[in-house]
């Protein structure tokens, strides 16, 4: 069937008459590209698959095939409470909504009932791979990262490092007690899936406000130490944030100094917002190899920056980034509305840059929601697009009949590219008919 997939920041493949053979170990063996629908048998032939051992799935009218989204930074305790306190500064945000409610997750029967509903909420919405900021909490910590592997949903899952800044019931009970949490879980998601496969844990300090230097430096000892695991933090994501940091670290010069002195910032790093970055950091960025969560909708809405990152500017340099839905710190937790607001949030910047920096186009967005976020989550190699070789994550999209939802009316003469363009812009989970993961369905 048609098949629609990003190949780099500015190109995307749309293939009408496509045929993707999926290995029992949910692996993309091969991409023909232009299959008559009729011989797809004959096709098949030819790739000497034994016949008794072959599924076909053909789509269906309307239907196409897209990779699945990569939420590169997203709080999976922050579920129930989306929306609120919209319009607030950032550490006022925190301490008013935010920490009162993730305090709860010290309960693990509430963690489990609201983890399940978020882990099932975002595969609904074709998220196929999230990187998930927990609660401090070791037991929902690792409950989190247990629903999602038997959800089937890809995922970092991260104990979130928090020691000061924070009320008494909500905080880490001291450096080391924060440090010997982080050890168990990571221990406990290797347990889950030795591989990392599908589940992994991310190092989670949660921005340096909430870390005392201990903390930090005991994380980049671990990820020293573990190479494998990656790491996330907010960065640079708002005024008032950026100048408690200041007041904290006055040692620091910017934000790139501190997190990289205490061997956090490397290509495993996924740094949240970066809505101011000057030269300098985006320079140390770039070197570093350091991937960006662009987080449009919580930048406009929560923090009090009001102001989302450069991704222009990160693209022209070559920077990784991918975007975030950071919901609860948004209204939404849809990567469609993500793309959008990517989108308008980019126009206010061409026109604040005096036509600089051009707004980003349908692709673009396409490419940070697919493979520009596995690239920045350490998974470009394994998923993101439909590549022989990766995994097959994937969304079949449906644009008629009771498949429509509420999304444009597809016309007769519409070609798939206008049909992909009113479902990006239009389209919601009403279309999102099924979901894959490694092959294996998740949702439809
Ligand atoms: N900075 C530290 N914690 C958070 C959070 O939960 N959301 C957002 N948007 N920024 C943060
Ligand atoms: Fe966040």
């Amino acid at each position: 069937g048609p098949m629609i997939h990003s190949l780099s920041a500015s190109e995307i493949e749309v293939l009408p008459y496509a045929l993707l053979a999926v290995n029992s170990e949910g692996k993309i063996t091969s991409l023909l590209r232009d299959v008559n629908p009729q011989r797809a048998q004959d096709a098949l032939k030819a790739l000497n698959f034994p016949p008794e051992l072959v599924t076909i799935h053909y789509l269906g009218p309307g239907q196409f095939l897209i990779p699945g989204f990569v939420d590169t930074h997203n709080h999976a305790p922050q579920w129930a409470q989306r929306g609120l306190g919209q319009g607030m500064h950032i550490l006022d945000w925190l301490d008013a909504i935010t920490f009162p409610n993730e305090a709860r997750f010290h309960d693990p029967e509430y963690a489990r009932r609201i983890y399940s509903s978020c882990v099932d909420g975002f595969l609904r919405q074709g998220i196929t791979t999230a990187s998930y900021y927990g609660s401090i909490h070791g037991e929902a910590t690792k409950t989190l990262a247990r629903l999602c592997l038997e959800e089937g949903q890809r995922a970092l899952v991260g104990k979130c490092n928090m020691t000061r800044n924070a009320p008494e019931y909500y905080r880490d009970a001291s450096v080391e007690d924060s440090l010997r949490l982080t050890e168990e879980c990571i221990d406990y998601v290797r347990s889950l899936d030795p591989a990392g496969n599908l589940v992994r844990h991310v190092l989670t300090p949660r921005f340096a406000i909430s870390c005392d230097a201990e903390v930090l430096r005991g994380l980049g000892d671990i990820a020293r130490n573990n190479p494998d695991l990656p790491i996330q933090t907010h960065f640079n994501e708002a005024e008032q944030e950026m100048k408690a940091t200041r007041e904290l670290f006055p040692q620091f010069a910017s934000e790139a100094d501190l997190y990289e002195h205490f061997g956090l910032l490397g290509e495993r790093s996924i740094l949240a917002h970066c809505c101011h970055m000057t030269d300098y950091e985006m320079e140390r960025v770039k070197a570093l190899g350091c991937g960006v969560a662009h987080c449009p909708i919580s930048n406009m809405t929560v923090g009090g920056g009001f102001m989302a990152a450069p991704v222009r500017e990160f693209l022209r340099r070559g920077i990784k980034v991918g975007l975030g839905t950071d919901s609860g710190g948004g209204f939404s937790s849809s990567i469609l509305d993500a793309m959008r607001q990517a989108m308008i949030a980019s126009y206010a910047r061409e026109v604040m840059s005096k036509g600089q920096d051009k707004g980003l186009s349908v692709d673009e967005v396409f490419y940070l929601a697919t493979l520009g976020g596995a690239q920045v989550c350490g998974l470009g190699d394994r998923i993101g697009n439909f590549e022989v070789g990766k995994d097959f994550d994937a969304i079949v999209v449906g644009t008629q009949g009771s498949e429509q939802g509420i999304m444009t009316v597809v016309e007769e003469n519409d070609s798939l590219r206008t049909v992909f363009e009113k479902f990006i812009m239009t389209g919601d989970d009403r279309n999102l008919i099924k979901v894959y993961v490694q092959g294996r369905p998740v949702k439809g």
